[in-house]
């Protein structure tokens, strides 16, 4: 028997929970968001990325909340940090960022079991041309798989919806990593793919609970991973961002547990 985490599961092995566990994914959906928000404070050229760590593993303690990644796999920081070419799961260290330098930060915490798993993007002094527009076409991206989110449709739908966005300007979407379920749990099915046909797949229902992540690159799709055996680059270095909500299907539609409480989940605010 596969383990149940919320009322029931669906054939595809989806968990589906109860309307009274919306609230627990509210609070750890707003925790995440809201060190996501202040970690803003730390983003500047010559800020080591373990520094950055550092500042969002003392905003968990602050908050009395537990991390997600920490002992995750022998994984051993608060985040992952992503800098430039690095499509995802980057190792915060030493290296500083510099002007121009865009980052996604990715953080995820467990508050009274509920796991909230967000990203974003983030500016090092003076953001390129080049840079901003593939920041904005992710996560205009992103929003085009969330607006697909209702009982009925299906997984492919999403991806579809953000895959036909990224390469109608000219950019791909990386094949190699997915969205998940999440819950009482940090990954559970399905996977959610973020590029697709509409119409295949698992169908929505009510009551589930997943990420959509898409990472987007200015060159190529191809990923590799590191000798570390855990950073993904670029296979051609182009550069690459990402976006990450949890969200959850509601009767009508969709509910978004990791909205920045500041307004500042786009990096183009005014400080
Ligand atoms: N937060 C990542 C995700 O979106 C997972 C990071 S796992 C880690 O699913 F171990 F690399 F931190
Ligand atoms: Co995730
Ligand atoms: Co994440």
């Amino acid at each position: 028997m596969a383990k149940l985490n919320g009322i029931r599961k669906t054939k595809d092995g989806i968990d589906i929970y109860a309307p009274s566990d919306f609230e627990g994914m509210r609070k750890a959906g707003a925790v995440a968001a809201k060190i996501l928000d202040d970690v803003i404070e730390v983003i500047e050229p010559g800020q080591a990325t373990a520094t950055i760590d550092n500042f969002v593993e003392q905003k968990i303690a602050e908050y009395g909340v537990t991390s997600a990644t920490i002992g995750y796999r022998g994984y051993q920081h608060a985040t992952c940090i992503s800098v430039n070419h690095v499509v995802c799961h980057g190792i915060p260290g030493d290296k500083k960022i510099t002007d121009g330098d865009i980052l996604n930060i990715d953080v995820t915490v467990i508050v009274d079991g509920w796991y909230g798993d967000t990203s974003r993007m983030y500016v090092a002094g003076k953001l390129p041309r080049k840079s901003e527009r593939l920041i904005q076409v992710t996560h205009d991206a992103l929003f085009k798989g969330i607006e697909m989110v209702r009982p009925g449709a299906t997984f492919g739908d999403i991806g579809q919806a953000i895959q036909s966005y990224v390469e109608g300007n000219r950019m791909s979407v990386v094949r190699d990593f997915c969205g998940h379920g999440l819950g009482k749990v940090f990954h559970a099915a399905p996977n959610v793919l973020h590029y697709g046909r509409a119409g295949t797949g698992p169908v929505l229902e009510e009551g589930m609970f997943f990420t959509i992540e898409p990472m987007v690159n200015l060159g190529r799709p191809e990923t590799k991973i590191l000798a570390d055996d855990w950073t993904a680059v670029t296979r051609d270095r182009s550069l690459s961002a990402q976006f990450e909500h949890s969200i959850g299907v509601t009767a009508d539609g969709f509910e978004i547990f990791t909205l920045s409480p500041a307004g500042k989940f786009h990096p183009t605010y005014s400080a």
